[in-house]
């Protein structure tokens, strides 16, 4: 069975010639087997998780399809089955190890199939003991810092038969020059860096995805470039907490200078970021946000808890007044914004009190979305040998409740559109009615209306007709 291996930082150029070769040599296989066939081998990708994840498999997505893969949301019909997995929440990993069971009985009728496992559960020691005893079926496992080496692991396996187990401890080199398949080709996500250096105390990604490493100006600038002449109109800047961005450069750059550097660019329209952390967030950031015509009047801003003694516990590192003094520096800068947030219930030690302080910061900043999570105890962080941990039926109670004041905030926001005019960006013909297109505002709002299919792509004004709370009617100004 091969085992680890490690790739030196030098190797940057060797190691893509690699994969290149391993591209090539696969590609030439698929393409005999589509001779005697004709048929194309398909693969299947299921991700979980963030847009991180996602992202990456948009990289992987591209090298299966150099390969000579062609995609299926088939799971059943896919010779090459890849599961890019989660672990910020015990859940992901429950659904991942079924469907696993699931793929076993599949593989005994299909032997022909390939499984590959790769993500950020890969990470943890745990999960690799158990794929090794329980999983004998899975060809392929690999981890968050060497999915460039896709090609190469998939060629061993096919010249040996081996399982490969190819687990990183550490991150090497950033791998530069890698493209990606996207679902809807005029925005793409870009990494600006990868890992996160915060350890808030629940948290398991800086475990599984290593410490801060900013990618150089240029590269970024690069590829947004190359983006932009590929017709992308809108892109999402992509870092665990992106306003810590460009502090371990060579010569450091902040992420506002960054964000100021891409606004020169042509074709790109539209700018996002996620995630930024409350207590690195600048006032230079701030203005760089309000100078920007290009950057979305829209901000991620997750606040996790709106108790103090809660946020000391899960080392945020900000108070509640810090978060709200925040809040209204930016609404003051940027009046339109639009905010959205993450939030955590049941967190170890939480009261009643301290939920009500949650409900507190909710009202007051009125979250045009906000993602509610049931706190999830992950093993390794300091939060899982808290004492107090908080019964699930307390947990839900509060759930229930937030969720009441989340919906309660979001429905009023979204009154507030209705008779504006919002550019949207057109992405796609409405799953549910043929005759309607589903496009997003600046302000990342949702909006359906009656229009053509040649509106997809661009950005036309949308008069809002109706609040839907989680998503808006509009009908298209001519
Ligand atoms: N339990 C519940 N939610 C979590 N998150 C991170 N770790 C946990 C956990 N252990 C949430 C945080 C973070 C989002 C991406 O996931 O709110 O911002
Ligand atoms: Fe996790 Fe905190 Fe880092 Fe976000 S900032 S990835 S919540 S440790």
């Amino acid at each position: 069975m091969s085992e680890r291996t490690v790739t030196s930082p030098a190797l940057h150029d060797e190691e893509l010639k690699k994969q290149e070769d391993a591209i090539k040599t696969i590609r030439a296989i698929n393409d005999e087997y589509t001779l005697k066939t004709g048929k194309k081998k398909k693969y299947y990708i299921l991700t979980m998780g963030c847009q991180m994840n996602a992202h990456d498999s948009e990289k992987l997505s591209f090298m299966l399809s150099e390969m000579g893969y062609e995609h299926t949301d088939v799971e059943q019909e896919a010779n090459f089955v890849l599961y890019n997995t989660c672990c910020i929440r015990e859940n992901a990993e429950e659904k991942v190890y079924g469907r696993l069971g699931y793929l076993k009985h599949y593989k005994e009728i299909n032997k022909d199939i390939k499984i590959a496992i790769c993500g950020c559960m890969m990470q943890q020691d745990t999960v690799i003991q158990r794929i090794r005893k329980t999983f004998k079926n899975v060809d392929i496992v690999f981890g968050t810092y060497n999915i460039y080496k896709l090609p190469e692991l998939m060629l061993t396996n096919m010249e040996t038969g081996d399982t490969i187990f190819d687990i990183w401890q550490e991150q090497g080199e950033i791998m530069e020059d890698f493209h990606s398949i996207r679902k809807i080709p005029f925005k793409a996500s870009v990494n600006i860096m990868y890992g996160c250096n915060n350890f808030c105390s629940y948290c398991i990604v800086p475990y599984v995805r290593g410490r801060e490493r900013s990618r150089k100006p240029e590269d970024i600038l690069n590829e947004i470039r190359g983006l932009a002449k590929e017709g992308v109109k809108e892109i999402m800047l992509l870092g665990q907490n992106v306003n810590s961005y460009g502090k371990n450069l060579e010569k450091p750059v902040t992420f506002a200078e960054l964000l100021r550097m891409i606004n020169e660019i042509d074709g790109i329209e539209r700018i996002r970021f996620m995630t930024s952390h409350p207590k690195d967030l600048s006032d230079e950031l701030i203005y760089a946000m309000r100078d920007c015509d290009k950057v979305c009047n829209y901000l991620h801003l997750p606040v996790q808890s709106g108790s103090t003694a809660v946020l000391t516990a899960m080392n945020r590192r900000y108070t509640k007044e810090k978060y709200l003094e925040l809040v209204e520096k930016i609404k003051k800068e940027i009046p339109d914004i639009l905010l959205s947030t993450d939030i955590i219930v049941g967190f170890p030690g939480e009261t009643e009190e301290d939920f009500l302080e949650t409900l507190d910061v909710v009202d007051k900043v009125g979250y045009s979305t906000a993602f509610t999570f049931i706190y999830s105890k992950r093993t390794g962080t300091p939060a899982a040998v808290m004492e107090n941990q908080i019964p699930d039926d307390v947990t839900k109670e509060r759930f229930n409740r937030l969720l009441e004041h989340v919906n309660s905030g979001v429905e009023k926001i979204s009154e507030t559109m209705v008779g504006t005019v919002e550019n949207v960006l057109v992405e796609e013909i409405n799953r549910q009615d043929e005759t309607m297109l589903t496009g997003r505002t600046e302000r990342n709002s949702l909006v359906h209306f009656k229009g053509n299919p040649d509106l997809i792509g661009q950005i036309v004004p949308v008069k809002i007709k109706e609040n839907k709370i989680f998503y808006l009617i509009g009908e298209r100004m001519l």
